[in-house]
């Protein structure tokens, strides 16, 4: 039976660490076809088309400069030559995107193909929260796991030794994607609550903006363990409102819970451009212009869709993390406000 062909969708940071270890996976496993098409938003660098220096030089220079692609790991600038006759999809985009280039390739799925989206991120639909995986799961009507966990790319992709958890609704298409991901560097633990695993990814962003308020402030780390406590509560208690599936406690102690929460508050980029928004007095789109050359920030947008939902169920008040967040991102609530959210936090009433 011929391998599985594997397409990545997106090669960003994130997108083009995972398609090193992926491009070595395949090689080694004849469950799976060892070429593996990259789907790459083309850009000019330099007067070179970025798909040519990643097929010639083999290596993503603008996101993931100084590392290696392994040779097998194919760029191609358009989507449905990309996907031609894929089996898997791996969704590594900003969120924002995801929509549209769906539609692009709802044409040409095929039968029995399956998904799993790496996207942390949500959006707001006309019945309230609606999770990345869903549209994918709607748009291309295929099964989609998610894959989430404490994983900065660059780290992940100098094999630094790490962990990550991916949410699977269908037992078996979760064992072929530990197969496809795990390496002795990326472990990877299964766990049924997808849709908890997937909001883990997307709020811990939210709770990261406010870890950099905190440094920008010039609070210490006694503070940080505190916004990111309350910041694990406010998580918990969304999931456990919004979400439609199981949400169980045992599901945030994975590497997708309290892991990835802790590593974004620390490293990340949702953290620095928070502390340069508290330093700089610049708004949140010049300072994402600016400092991270064309990779995306996700927490503040996130926080902004989580607001939406929050309002419309008159919930703002039980979330004042997540919401000082986005008022301050937004609405030129003054900065210094997040410290009195945080003191007159529910959890202390
Ligand atoms: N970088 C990380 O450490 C990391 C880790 C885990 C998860 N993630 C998640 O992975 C997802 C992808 O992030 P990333 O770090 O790979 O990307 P990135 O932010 O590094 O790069 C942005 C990407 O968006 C592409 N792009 C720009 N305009 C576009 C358009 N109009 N349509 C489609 N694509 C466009 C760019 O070509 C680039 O590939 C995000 O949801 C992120 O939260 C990132």
């Amino acid at each position: 039976m011929p391998g599985k062909k594997v397409c990545i969708v997106g090669s960003g940071n994130w997108g083009s660490a995972i398609s090193k270890i992926i491009g070595q996976n395949v090689k080694r496993s004849n469950r799976f076809d060892p070429i593996v098409n990259m789907w790459v938003f083309e850009e000019m660098i330099n007067d070179r088309k970025l798909t040519e220096i990643i097929n010639m030089e083999h290596e993503n220079v603008k996101y993931l400069p100084g590392h290696k692609l392994p040779k097998n790991v194919v760029a191609v600038p358009e989507i449905v030559e990309a996907m031609a006759g894929a089996d898997i999809f791996i969704f590594v985009i900003p969120h924002q995107f995801i929509g549209r280039l769906c539609d692009q390739m709802k044409p040409h799925i095929k039968a029995g193909a399956m998904g799993i989206s790496l996207i942390k991120g949500i959006d707001e639909g006309p019945e309230g929260l609606k999770l990345i995986s869903e549209i994918i799961r709607e748009k291309l009507e295929i099964e989609v796991c998610v894959l989430m966990g404490a994983n900065i790319a660059n780290e992940v992709a100098d094999e630094k030794f790490c962990e990550t958890t991916i949410g699977a609704k269908n037992k078996q298409h979760g064992q072929i994607f530990k197969e496809l991901l795990q390496t002795p560097h990326f472990r990877i633990t299964v766990v049924a609550e997808s849709d908890t695993v997937e909001l883990c990814g997307a709020l811990k962003n939210i709770v990261a903006v406010g870890a950099g308020f905190c440094d920008g402030l010039g609070f210490g780390d006694n503070t940080k363990a505190a916004v990111i406590r309350l910041g694990l509560m406010e998580m918990v208690a969304f999931t456990r409102i919004f979400s439609q599936g199981d949400v169980s406690s045992a599901t945030f102690l994975e590497s997708c819970g309290v892991a990835d929460l802790i590593t974004t508050c620390y490293g990340g980029r949702n953290r620095k451009v928070a502390e340069a928004f508290v330093t700089t007095s610049k708004s949140i789109e010049e300072l994402e212009a600016e400092m991270l050359n064309g990779q995306k920030l996700q927490g503040p947008q996130t926080s902004a869709e989580v607001y939406k939902i929050l309002k419309k169920k008159d919930m703002i008040n039980k979330f004042p993390l997540f919401a000082s967040v986005c008022e301050i991102c937004f609405h030129d609530r003054p900065v210094k406000d997040f410290i009195t959210c945080l003191q007159n936090h529910p959890e202390h009433m």
